[in-house]
């Protein structure tokens, strides 16, 4: 994982538009970029499979955007992604993460909750879409729980600590 910079947002749109149902611009990414919120890249092999992006607003932060490109999901990247961001928000002293996530988005439900978020509201009709309003699940994350935050492949419950 690696600071995401502006010569990667062509690889990391790519991605987005063929993987997000509602996907950012450029001048999204551009502009997250431009005012210094938290951009990741997943890289290997000079290939880049993954993003995430964060927003701290003091000692709280809001996951913005998370992706894994079509090839390469559920092999355990977009855990990976969430947990090394989850990590570097501790080390940044932020104690909760929020996001909202679409409520027909089922495996990014499932792989907010196996990272240690929950449900705390919906807003009912939030997201626009074709067929009228979609429900937006507000999750969160309380960082100060572990003593170290569950690493890829590792749930929370499943910590004897934790
Ligand atoms: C959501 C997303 C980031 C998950 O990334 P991923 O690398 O495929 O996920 P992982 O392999 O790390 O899986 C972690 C957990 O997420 C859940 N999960 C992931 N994909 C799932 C799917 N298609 N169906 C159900 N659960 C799923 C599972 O709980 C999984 O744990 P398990 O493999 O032990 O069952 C990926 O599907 C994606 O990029 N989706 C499109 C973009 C998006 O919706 N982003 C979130 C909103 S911004």
């Amino acid at each position: 994982m690696r600071a995401m910079t502006q010569a990667d947002v062509d690889v990391v749109l790519a991605i987005e538009l063929a993987v997000q149902r509602f996907p950012w611009t450029r001048g999204n990414f551009i502009d997250a970029l431009t005012n210094g919120y938290v951009c990741h890249v997943d890289e290997e092999g000079g290939e880049i499979r993954a993003y995430a992006i964060l927003i701290q607003v003091l000692e709280e932060a809001e996951l913005l955007n998370i992706g894994v490109a079509a090839g390469q999901q559920r092999k355990g990247l977009g855990r990976a992604m969430l947990t090394g961001m989850l990590n570097m928000a501790q080390e940044k002293n932020i104690r909760r993460v929020f996001l909202e996530v679409r409520s027909s988005n089922t495996a990014a439900i499932a792989l907010y909750r196996s990272a240690g978020f929950s449900e705390i509201g919906v807003r009912r009709g939030y997201y626009q879409n074709a067929n009228g309003g979609e429900d937006a699940l507000t999750m969160a994350c309380e960082l100060t729980q572990y003593s170290s935050l569950p690493q890829a492949g590792e749930r929370p419950g499943e910590r004897a600590n934790g």
